[in-house]
């Protein structure tokens, strides 16, 4: 169907300029490196193909969490949300972990979700880390917005930050807003937000190369181990 670019221009929303996320590489607890880099709107479909079966796992909230996620990345691929970005996990080029959100305006960041897909090695943990490092420390922004909605992600975020509660509604819908502010943030980055850069070539080149992804039972065995089968 030929796109009406003229409608095409009032349907898509204005974007905030946004500096580019600089990867970086952080050794993970069994030794393997994980590459965090800020993924292209062109690689939605790739990222995908990893969030998809997260759709039917009931533990631990991965089906609400990964519904949402594909809507909001469908979202910025398709050009329906204004000022979205994506960070990537990845490990040997496999996909481990994905977190998003977007700029509400030039100073208020709005958290959209974290998304573990190998577990037990803090990814989720490392990947927030780097996406509130995105919001203070790479685009200038002083607060972020954030809720949780999992007991796992509140322990994460709320708990360990730890965040401040405000009245502010979130565009997510839940209970109302937590804060990280740049004060909050700098306390925390010593102790939370690791890696190393740059990334040594060949492990940028991996990772950009393709974005591979684990088959559905490999992915379900990973976040909800062999009973979750
Ligand atoms: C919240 C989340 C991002 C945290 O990721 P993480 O930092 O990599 O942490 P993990 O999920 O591996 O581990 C969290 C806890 O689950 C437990 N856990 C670890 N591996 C597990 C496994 N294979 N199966 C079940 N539980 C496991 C651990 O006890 C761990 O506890 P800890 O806090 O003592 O370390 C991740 O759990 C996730 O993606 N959850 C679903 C989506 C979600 O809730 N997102 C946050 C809301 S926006």
């Amino acid at each position: 169907m030929p796109v009406d670019m003229e409608l095409e221009m009032v349907l898509r929303p204005p974007q905030i300029p946004m500096p580019p996320y600089p990867p970086k590489v952080i050794t993970l607890a069994n030794g393997k490196r994980m590459v965090v880099r800020q993924a292209e709107r062109e690689d939605v479909p790739a990222i995908l193909k990893s969030v998809h079966p997260c759709l039917f796992i009931q533990r631990d909230y991965y089906d609400i969490v990964s519904a949402r996620l594909y809507g909001e990345l469908l979202a910025w691929y398709r050009y329906r949300v204004k000022s979205e970005y994506c960070l990537l996990g990845q490990v040997d080029g496999y996909l481990v972990g994905i977190v998003n959100g977007r700029l509400e305006n030039e100073k208020v960041g709005m958290s959209y979700h974290t998304l573990a897909i190998d577990r037990g090695l803090r990814i989720g943990s490392h990947l927030f880390a780097a996406k509130m490092e995105y919001h203070i420390d790479y685009i200038g922004q002083d607060e972020i917005l954030i809720v949780a909605e999992s007991p796992i992600g509140f322990r994460r975020w709320m708990v360990e930050y730890p965040l401040e509660p405000t009245k502010i509604p979130h565009e997510l819908g839940g209970g109302d807003s937590w804060r990280l502010t740049r004060e909050i943030y700098l306390k925390a980055k010593p102790r939370l937000v690791v890696g190393d850069r740059p990334v040594p070539k060949p492990l940028l080149d991996e990772a950009m190369a393709e974005i591979k992804f684990a088959d559905d039972a490999t992915i379900r065995e990973r976040i909800a181990g062999l009973k979750g089968r």
